[in-house]
């Protein structure tokens, strides 16, 4: 994803400005203030507003999406349609990394502005599958004071 001379991009990057830069991917926020401060920051990068549903960029145009907890906020039965546009802008081969909080079942619970959800690694999986999005790797990980962590590496089915 990161040497690809196709863009990859950060379709929620809110104020992690940074990590998107680091991945020299374009970023999406939902915030026009936070995109002019990271213009400035990071002028190479190309951030603009941008809308998880509709990422507006043509199809097979990606070279990878880092949506690093970025599906939190979504409302469960929006899920399938959001992985459906990842997988439809992502080119065949190309990658998704995912982050997001793990639990034992699909449960919101309060976070920051709005809630969030928690998803079991395998019902992730499964829905990543119908989309078109085999998996690669997870991991999963526990840290003391914090909720449970889990990361999903994916990549675009070729079929
Ligand atoms: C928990 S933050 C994660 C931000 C960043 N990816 C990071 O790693 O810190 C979730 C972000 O998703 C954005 N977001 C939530 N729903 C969205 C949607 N439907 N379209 C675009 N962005 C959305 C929020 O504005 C927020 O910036």
């Amino acid at each position: 994803m990161v040497r690809s001379s196709t863009p990859a991009v950060d379709p929620a990057s809110g104020q992690s400005f940074s990590r998107t830069a680091v991945l020299r991917s374009k970023a999406w926020t939902l915030c026009p203030p936070s995109i002019a401060k990271a213009q400035i920051v990071f002028p190479d990068v190309g951030f603009r507003v941008g809308e998880l549903r509709n990422l507006g960029v043509p199809g097979d145009s990606l070279a990878g999406i880092l949506a690093w907890y970025s599906l939190i906020h979504l409302q469960p039965v929006e899920l399938p349609a959001v992985l459906s546009e990842f997988a439809r802008c992502i080119m065949p081969g190309g990658g998704l990394l995912l982050g997001f909080f793990e639990g034992a079942a699909v449960e919101a619970f309060p976070h920051a502005v709005t809630p969030a959800y928690y998803w079991p690694i395998d019902e992730m999986v499964q829905h990543l599958d119908a989309a078109g999005l085999e998996t690669i790797e997870t991991q999963t990980r526990v840290d003391p004071g914090h909720r449970p962590h889990a990361a999903i590496v994916a990549r675009r089915t070729t079929t």
